[in-house]
């Protein structure tokens, strides 16, 4: 049937129909918000993160009430960040898996304050004296000179979740990228008797451009070198599945494709690959990005909720996003 039999503007004709034939719709319960606890802050300090308009650093007392805050407004999950003190980073990421670490603290008290499922974010690069994801050796075939070694580094993520999960994190979410971590980790939270904690896996992150607000946030950047011999090469989709196939095999609960917006291909290729449940990450330089055109008047806030909504659609189950906030208060959703 063609037209004028057909015509495809019937089922758009007023905002009830589109109401009952959209296909995609973004529920609350999709959003999880990153939020960056720190540890020199105190009493209700935070601190404004020029990179991310909108953003704070909190304290842990600040924090929990804008936990808080979300829960009654529709929050379901966070994933929780630290921003500990310079002086105390390391080459071993020390107070990463210190029981009295700023993450610690903080997951201790969402747990009891409130009933959000709280993720943790499990990596060495905002501890490590040298920014990198993993433990480092000068080594001349690689890159500015330096090798992030794999298997050295294991130990100390499977730690680092480990400390997590008697803090009480409800999931653990390795963004290292190195090479068995979901393996490892399972393994070291079964050994201590948390078979229920569940692992969100950064299964595809890429090295991107995309996460330098975060960096910017977080304090992790790399001091030298860059992170391209551990995350994936942004020209890569085919090597996504080879990475969620292994992360399936080590047992992972959760997959997650990093960041969202510019890899909307690889949020699909994974939908119909695999049956787990999928996480897009998107991350802090598209936020940034939006915030700042409208911030312009170049953009208008719808552009957040139809970017969103695109990650829901290319099969994405629930999207990391500093947006949550600013959906949730201006009832976008
Ligand atoms: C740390 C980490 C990063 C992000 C989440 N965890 C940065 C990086 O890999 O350098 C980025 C998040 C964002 O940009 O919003 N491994
Ligand atoms: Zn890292």
């Amino acid at each position: 049937m063609q037209f004028p039999t057909t015509r495809m503007r019937r089922l758009r004709k007023n905002s009830n129909i589109r109401d009952i034939v959209r296909e995609t719709e973004l529920d609350k319960k999709d959003l999880i918000y990153p939020i960056f606890f720190k540890q020199d802050l105190e009493g209700s300090q935070k601190e404004e993160i020029p990179s991310l308009p909108g953003e704070f650093r909190y304290s842990l007392e600040s924090g929990i009430e804008f936990a808080k805050k979300l829960e009654d407004a529709g929050l379901k999950s966070i994933i929780v960040f630290g921003v500990p003190l310079e002086d105390d980073k390391d080459e071993i990421a020390s107070p990463d898996y210190a029981d009295s670490g700023i993450v610690q603290k903080a997951i201790r008290e969402l747990k009891k304050q409130t009933d959000l499922v709280v993720i943790s974010d499990v990596c060495l690069c905002q501890y490590t004296s040298h920014g990198h994801c993993g433990l480092i050796k000068e080594n001349d075939d690689y890159d500015s000179g330096i090798e992030i070694l794999n298997d050295e580094s294991l130990e100390y993520i499977a730690k680092v979740a480990l400390s997590h999960a008697r803090a009480g994190a409800d999931i653990v979410a390795p963004s290292d990228m190195m090479d068995g971590r979901v393996g490892a980790i399972r393994k070291t939270l079964d050994e201590n008797g948390f078979y229920n904690v569940e692992i969100m896996s950064y299964s595809a992150k890429y090295a991107s451009a995309f996460y330098e607000p975060f960096r910017q946030a977080a304090c992790s950047s790399p001091h030298k070198g860059d992170r391209k011999s551990y995350q994936m090469d942004p020209g890569n989709a085919i090597e996504a599945i080879r990475e969620c196939e292994l992360d399936v095999i080590e047992g992972c609960d959760f997959l997650m494709v990093k960041p969202a917006l510019p890899y909307l291909d690889v949020v699909r290729m994974v939908r119909d690959e695999f049956m787990l449940p999928l996480v897009a990450y998107n991350v802090s330089g598209e936020y940034a990005m939006i915030m700042a055109a409208i911030e312009k008047g170049f953009l208008t806030e719808r552009a957040i909720t139809e970017s969103l909504l695109s990650i829901k659609r290319a099969g994405a189950d629930l999207i990391i996003t500093n947006f949550a906030p600013y959906v949730l208060f201006n009832e976008l959703i």
